[in-house]
């Protein structure tokens, strides 16, 4: 088992909508105890990112920073916003400083190329915040593709890499295909059934080791 090693601070990113990003997160605050921020929260409706993590994790308010932007409905947020009656502008979004909690985990909203707003993407607001990218994909078949269009778009941003996290049933031919392929350093994160603060920190301790 390969570990994946952590930035103090990195912009958790994803291949699309729903690929594990937040389980990620919570892994890495689990694993941390640092600070979460979810800058563009799109759907009010279910429980927010920033709620499921502080439920599953336990962690207090203190390692929570309000998102910048919350959208009522869960669309891209370029279309959320308008129907809000907000423009998303990227001068809205500073860095948070993680202190005294030493790392900082920003997630994204879908994936690299979900639009903020006319003209500006969520990969400008990677460059903007000046932050090591972690991507999340599904293990399964199709991931390769959105694994290397995605790697190649932060590469053409010049976004250091931290690494890929493959989320779902162990696929070995699809791991050494990005790591071949895509040039990465790859863990993977198996179907959990019952997640927990205690298994979120083991599997931490299973798949990154911190940056000293
Ligand atoms: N390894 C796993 N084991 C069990 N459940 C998981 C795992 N990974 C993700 N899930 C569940 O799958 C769903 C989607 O995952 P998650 O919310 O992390 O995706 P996301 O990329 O953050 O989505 P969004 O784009 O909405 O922010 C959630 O209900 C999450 O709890
Ligand atoms: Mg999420």
């Amino acid at each position: 088992m390969k570990r994946l090693r952590l930035p103090t601070r990195l912009f958790v990113t994803g291949t699309g909508t729903g690929v594990g990003k937040t389980m990620v997160s919570a892994i890495l605050m689990a694993g941390t105890r640092g600070v979460y921020w979810k800058p563009v929260q799109s759907g009010l409706e279910e429980i927010t990112d920033t709620q499921w993590i502080q439920q599953v994790t336990g962690l207090s308010d203190r390692h929570f920073q309000p998102e910048r932007h919350r959208l009522r409905q869960a669309l891209s947020p370029h279309a959320s916003a308008a129907l809000d009656g907000v423009r998303i502008d990227l001068a809205d979004f500073e860095l948070p400083d993680p202190a005294p909690f030493g790392h900082l985990i920003v997630e994204g909203a879908g994936g690299l190329l979900v639009p903020l707003n006319t003209s500006d993407f969520v990969i400008d607001l990677v460059v903007k915040l000046g932050l090591p990218a972690l991507l999340v994909a599904s293990s399964g078949l199709g991931t390769i593709n959105h694994t290397l269009l995605s790697l190649d778009q932060l590469r053409s941003r010049n976004v250091p890499i931290a690494g890929v996290i493959l989320n779902g049933p162990r696929n070995a031919s699809n791991r050494a295909a990005i790591e071949h392929y895509g040039r990465a350093a790859v863990a993977e994160i198996e179907p959990q059934a019952r997640i927990s603060s205690g298994l979120l920190a083991q599997l931490f301790a299973l798949n990154f080791r911190e940056e000293i």
